[in-house]
């Protein structure tokens, strides 16, 4: 598995880096560890995030791998706007097909990630052929056939799509996209409506980064109410969950956890990492992937592997969270990973492009890291119900 997943990342366009020879080179190659998927069995899904190569099967291995390990599957780029529709009439179902067929073989959720999105969402969309800025009736109309096209093609086999991803900013005020400069204040009531027409099984979500943060975590709140009083479709609230060795705290974490399950919705994790690395001092700290830094040697002090210390507060920081995920099993419904390995996880480009990340549980030779033991071992209050 070593010299697949290095070799993938030798091919210069793909988003992975690989680390070099780890000092771990010479231990067993990658066997099967327990199961994640069947520990927290009795509590919630656990899912992967899946790229591309992976789902197209050109990395070998990987595919059975994660059927292993996990029962639902998010698709990390392929069902993005930009990604299925890039330009006006044309589209691109290839890979978010192939996925929900390798999902439903495996017996694993499918996730569908995102419908109404600011990012990785083409300008034709808010466009006419002149560059300006259309009419709110020409987005509603686009917006209509992007959920007939997509949640419409996939109704019936997709668990719950991220129906509104990122529309409120970290201190609780409205982000200002071109879905709320043009539909008006009442877009997401419409955005979530409208998905419901498309796919009226799907579990449909708010989901969105830094869901801890107290400022952004009652505006959440307050939306969510708003649109539970007036009978809007809304199922569940993801917490991407991009964390680091010293955030969230554990008091933040709950806080936000409580508040959302105090809605009576399910609650996911559904983005989790744990980065290793220091975050860029110009950045704020969070997941807003236009965000960019340079590189520096001082930003990428893993490379030749992940320091025992370091791998254990990685293990301690995953089991704090784990830990408070199982005691909350009645309304958190799944965790999914971002990611399958640290050799896939998107932190080795961002916010820094090309550093050397560690935030999964599992290595660049799929190998379980002292995480994975310790999110396992979390697991026990599962295995008793
Ligand atoms: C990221 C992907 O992992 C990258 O491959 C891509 O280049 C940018 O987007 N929040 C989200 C995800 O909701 O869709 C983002 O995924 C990470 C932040």
């Amino acid at each position: 598995m070593k010299q697949v997943l290095c070799s993938l990342a030798a091919s210069a366009s793909l988003l992975i880096t690989c680390g070099p020879a780890f000092a771990q080179e010479n231990a067993a190659p990658a066997t099967n560890p327990a199961a994640l998927k069947e520990a927290f069995d009795g509590c919630f899904l656990v899912g992967t995030a899946m790229n591309r190569w992976f789902i197209m099967d050109e990395v070998p291995g990987v595919l059975d791998f994660a059927a292993s390990q996990f029962n639902a599957v998010t698709a990390e780029n392929a069902m993005k706007w930009g990604r299925i529709n890039p330009s006006k009439g044309d589209y691109h179902f290839g890979i978010a097909d192939a996925l929900v067929d390798y999902a439903e073989a495996n017996d694993m959720a499918v996730i569908g990630h995102t419908l109404v999105w600011h990012s990785q969402t083409p300008d034709w969309v808010f466009e006419n052929w002149r560059g300006q800025s259309v009419d709110r009736d020409t987005l509603l109309e686009r917006l209509e056939q992007h959920m007939e096209k997509v949640a419409g093609r996939y109704s019936g086999r997709i668990h719950g799509w991220d129906v509104l991803n990122e529309a409120i900013l970290d201190d609780g005020s409205w982000r200002d996209s071109p879905w709320r400069r043009i539909l008006g204040e009442d877009y997401v009531a419409t955005v979530f409506e409208m998905a419901h027409e498309a796919d009226p099984q799907a579990e449909l979500y708010y989901n969105d980064y830094n869901m801890y943060l107290p400022g952004k975590r009652d505006a959440v709140v307050a939306m969510v109410k708003d649109l539970q009083d007036r009978g809007v479709p809304i199922h569940g609230i993801g917490m991407q969950g991009h964390f680091g060795l010293d955030r969230p705290s554990v008091e933040d974490f709950t806080a936000a956890l409580d508040a959302y399950g105090a809605l009576g919705l399910k609650v996911m994790i559904t983005e989790m990492d744990v980065t290793v690395l220091p975050w860029p001092e110009t950045l704020e700290v969070g997941a807003d992937i236009s965000a960019a830094a340079e590189n520096r040697q001082e930003l990428d002090p893993y490379t030749a592997g992940l320091p025992d210390d370091i791998a254990q507060a990685q293990a301690d920081q995953y089991a704090a969270f784990f830990r408070e995920l199982v005691a909350r099993r009645d309304f958190v419904s799944r965790v999914t990973f971002w990611g399958v390995s640290d050799a896939d996880n998107w932190k080795n480009n961002f916010p820094v492009r090309g550093r050397t990340d560690h935030p999964m549980l599992f290595d660049r030779y799929l190998r379980p890291k002292p995480a994975f033991d310790a999110v396992m071992a979390e697991a026990g209050p599962c295995r008793a119900e």
